[in-house]
């Protein structure tokens, strides 16, 4: 049992304000899909809200499907009133937003489409029209043609003001088309044009990281193989995959997760500390962690890494499905919804000590945090302490966001006995408010020029680089039985034994003690 001691969290005063971005048009492709409704525009209306977005900024959406510019905003307006971001703005507010959307009809595979919006921003005389973000909100098949419609249309040129492009993952879905999609994108657009986004990056809680780390003189000497015997990243979601059956039976846990926001949280966590907080030494170091890690030969698959999915069972008391019986989804199919990996970054930083990924839909209950944990103190000097769990540094990444470290303290009373407590810190009660969305960062600092939080080319292939080994060798096994694990489960019994056998234990999801709790 871990108890909680309270302690006193002094904040600094600061404004908290975002700055704001540089005037443009931003151009959705995409603009009728899931994220563009969900996630693009609130966080676009929050930014124009708090006075982020500069007066003249323009939203072009780009879509297949017939509508005109009234049908597409009432779409848009139903998406901000879903999502955390409408805040406490109204009707008057957008109503200011909403003049400042229209929509363009077209196929993205139809030079035409290129031109009529080429058309469309070079007829616009104001000289926020100059500066064009264009987000490809889009599958990675649908990216090429847009690229080269742009290019062919002239507007990946920067003749009056800039041209910038933000490319959503997935990044393709091998190393071969990671590969082969850079090249199209460097043929179009110079490397500091283009944003690969990945939204985890824009969340504070993961931008703190570095900060933890690096602007504190106290962890980082114990942030090595000489004090930690083990770190786990754990991302579990309770949600299944909604109405994206499409893509995630394409996808699966492994690409949707694991090769993009896990191997981030991986890379902040391990690397060494940047010579300067610029997009290219920060960058330069994460990809050194990817680069470390040896990819897995087949049989290294067999033994470091777990691929399951859910049958039926219960989410929050509520009965759910089967993956197979989920609507859009194969009733044979052999997708993963579940991944755990054993990785190793064999550098002389980390070098014996297990890195262990893992991802699930449908699992207990939303959690996703880091927990580094150190290794026992050498001698046992009192009862108990060998049994106890030792201290763990745990980045809470959501919900609850904060961070605690647990450690070892005597019960008061006669007998000598040591319990685990904690000392929590907890972003709700230390900074109040909720911070902003992570697309609304990331918008932003796409709108302002800032690299830091996307993706390099190299980046993206090395990440690539060691996924595609593991999906390829368990393609060449998918006849073999699926592992599978209950709805609202912990995880499927192999991924336990992944970690016994080196005499580690994940932490637990469903009964994971919120650490704000108390402070709330
Ligand atoms: C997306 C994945 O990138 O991240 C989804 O495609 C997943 O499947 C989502 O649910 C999780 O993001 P968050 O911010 O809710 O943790």
């Amino acid at each position: 049992m871990t108890s909680g001691i309270e302690l006193t969290t002094h904040v600094e005063p600061s404004s908290g304000a975002l700055p704001q971005g540089d005037p443009c048009v931003i151009v959705i492709f995409g603009a009728t899909g899931d994220l563009t409704w969900r996630k693009l525009i609130p966080a676009l209306f929050h930014l124009a809200c708090t006075g982020c977005m500069a007066p003249q900024f323009q939203v072009v959406g780009v879509g297949r499907q017939a509508m005109d510019h009234d049908t597409f905003r009432e779409q848009l307006r139903e998406g901000v009133d879903h999502s955390d971001e409408s805040g406490p703005f109204g009707e008057d507010e957008w109503r200011a937003f909403a003049q400042r959307l229209s929509y363009l009809q077209g196929d993205f595979a139809d030079p035409q489409t290129h031109r009529r919006l080429a058309d469309d921003l070079n007829e616009r005389s104001e000289p926020a029209a100059q500066n064009r973000l264009f987000y490809l909100a889009t599958p990675p098949s649908a990216a090429p043609p847009i690229i080269h419609g742009l290019a062919a249309a002239g507007l990946n040129r920067e003749a009056k003001g800039w041209s910038r492009i933000v490319i959503e993952k997935p990044f393709g879905r091998d190393l071969a088309s990671a590969r082969a999609l850079n090249a199209t994108v460097a043929e179009a657009f110079k490397e500091r044009q283009v944003y690969r986004i990945d939204h985890y990056l824009g969340k504070e809680t993961v931008q703190n990281i570095l900060f933890f780390r690096f602007g504190n003189a106290l962890f980082e000497p114990l942030w090595n193989r000489g004090h930690v015997d083990y770190v786990e990243i754990t991302a579990a979601e309770p949600g299944g995959v909604g109405h994206r059956a499409g893509y995630y039976e394409e996808s699966g846990a492994l690409r949707d997760m694991v090769a993009n926001h896990l191997m981030q949280l991986l890379a902040l966590t391990a690397m060494e500390a940047p010579v300067a907080f610029d997009a290219d030494a920060v960058r330069d170091k994460k990809i050194e962690v990817w680069r470390s890690i040896r990819p897995m030969i087949p049989e290294e698959v067999s033994r470091r890494t777990v691929r399951a999915q859910y049958r039926a069972g219960r989410v929050d008391g509520t009965g759910i499905p089967g993956y197979r019986d989920e609507s859009g989804v194969a009733p044979d199919s052999c997708t993963e919804t579940y991944a755990a990996l054993e990785l190793h970054v064999d550098n002389w930083r980390w070098a014996g000590v297990p890195f262990y990924l893992r991802t699930g839909k449908r699992l207990a209950r939303q959690l996703t945090e880091i927990a580094v944990h150190f290794r026992h103190p050498p001698l046992a000097l009192f009862p108990q302490e060998q049994a106890l769990r030792p201290n763990v540094i745990n980045l809470r990444i959501q919900p609850d966001e904060g961070i605690s470290l647990a450690f070892g303290a005597k019960q008061p009373g006669a007998e000598r006995k040591t319990v685990s407590v904690s000392m929590d810190f907890c972003y709700r009660s230390a900074f109040g408010e909720n911070p902003p969305s992570a697309y609304a960062v990331l918008l932003l600092d796409a709108m302002r020029g800032d690299p830091t939080l996307f993706t390099r080319s190299d980046g993206v292939e090395a990440q690539w680089r060691l996924i595609t080994p593991i999906e390829e060798a368990w393609s060449a096994r998918s006849g073999a039985p699926l592992p599978a694990y209950p709805a609202g489960s912990d995880g499927p019994p192999e991924a336990d034994a992944l970690l016994e056998r080196n005499r580690h234990r994940w932490r637990a999801i469903k009964d994971s003690p919120g650490m704000c709790n108390s402070q709330t």
